[in-house]
């Protein structure tokens, strides 16, 4: 993946992002306060290099975007597709998100009624993860289940790997939106279900995503009227800057279910 010429082009315009990212925060920042997060970094990075050195800039600056955006457009996009090409979990998701809509605002406990939406949800980031593998670096030599693990070697932890394995999910390839519930909960078996990772580094913005993920959803599905450009469609993928659906993936509207 990473001799990939898209790869390379996708790591020159990250950097490309965080210089201009930072030249306009530098230029602007003399007139706006009050501060935020860049002007943490720049401000640590100018009066502590050995704690913020010039290359982590980079990362931290173009970080809450490739975290916060780029995650959750693509795992939405695969929710659109999944849902599209079930018809028998079409039609519970519209029923739970004409419901929702009903009664105008809606609050946090709404949320944890739409047991269709959650469990189509959990099972797009089962099967359509965007982060397959953890890459971790071994700080001193080590042995796992009888591997060797030298200080300094990259380790890919395969975190996906149980959402495809038959002894969590039988049937693992089929898109089956009741796992999640009681009394199956097929998800709550130990290392079965890891996307948003695991450890210390378990995402930070889980809660969020999960909420803004339920609520977009639930809006487009309420609103309009969507289907796959064909019912056979097949959906391609891409691979960087994280996977997901290809640009080419696209839907038809037939129109507005309700404004
Ligand atoms: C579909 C949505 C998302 C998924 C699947 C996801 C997944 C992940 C995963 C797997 C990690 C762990 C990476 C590792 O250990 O190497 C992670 C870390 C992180 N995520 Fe997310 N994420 C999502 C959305 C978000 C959002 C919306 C935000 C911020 C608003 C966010 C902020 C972060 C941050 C700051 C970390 C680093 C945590 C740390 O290193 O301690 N993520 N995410």
């Amino acid at each position: 993946m990473l001799r990939d010429p898209r790869y390379r082009r996708a790591k020159q315009r990250v950097a490309e992002l965080s210089r201009k990212m930072i030249e306009d925060r530098n230029r602007a920042a003399a007139d706006t306060p009050p501060a935020i997060l860049i002007d943490d970094l720049l401000r640590a990075n100018r009066e502590n290099p050995a704690a913020m050195p010039d290359q982590d800039l980079m990362i931290s600056v173009t970080g809450p975007y490739v975290a916060g955006l780029d995650t959750v457009a693509n795992t939405i996009a695969s929710f659109v597709y999944a849902v599209l090409k079930h018809p028998e979990v079409l039609t519970r998701v519209r029923a739970e998100a004409d419901a929702l809509f009903a009664t105008g605002s809606i609050t946090e406990k709404d949320l944890r009624g739409i047991p269709a939406i959650r469990g189509a949800l959990m099972e797009t980031m089962r099967l359509y993860p965007i982060a397959v593998v953890h890459m971790r670096t071994a700080t001193r030599d080590c042995t796992f289940e009888g591997h060797r693990i030298a200080a300094g070697e990259t380790v890919y932890v395969g975190t996906s790997v149980p959402h495809f394995l038959e002894e969590f999910y039988p049937d693992p390839m089929r898109f089956d939106i009741d796992r999640y519930e009681k009394p199956r909960a097929e998800h709550l078996r130990a290392g079965a279900y890891s996307p948003y990772g695991r450890g210390q580094h378990v995402c930070l913005g889980k809660t969020l995503a999960d909420v803004q993920m339920l609520v977009t959803m639930a809006r487009m599905f309420h609103r309009l009227d969507m289907r796959l450009p064909s019912p056979d469609y097949l959906l391609a993928r891409k691979t960087t800057p994280t996977p997901g659906p290809a640009m080419s993936f696209h839907v038809r509207v037939d129109g507005h279910r309700h404004p």
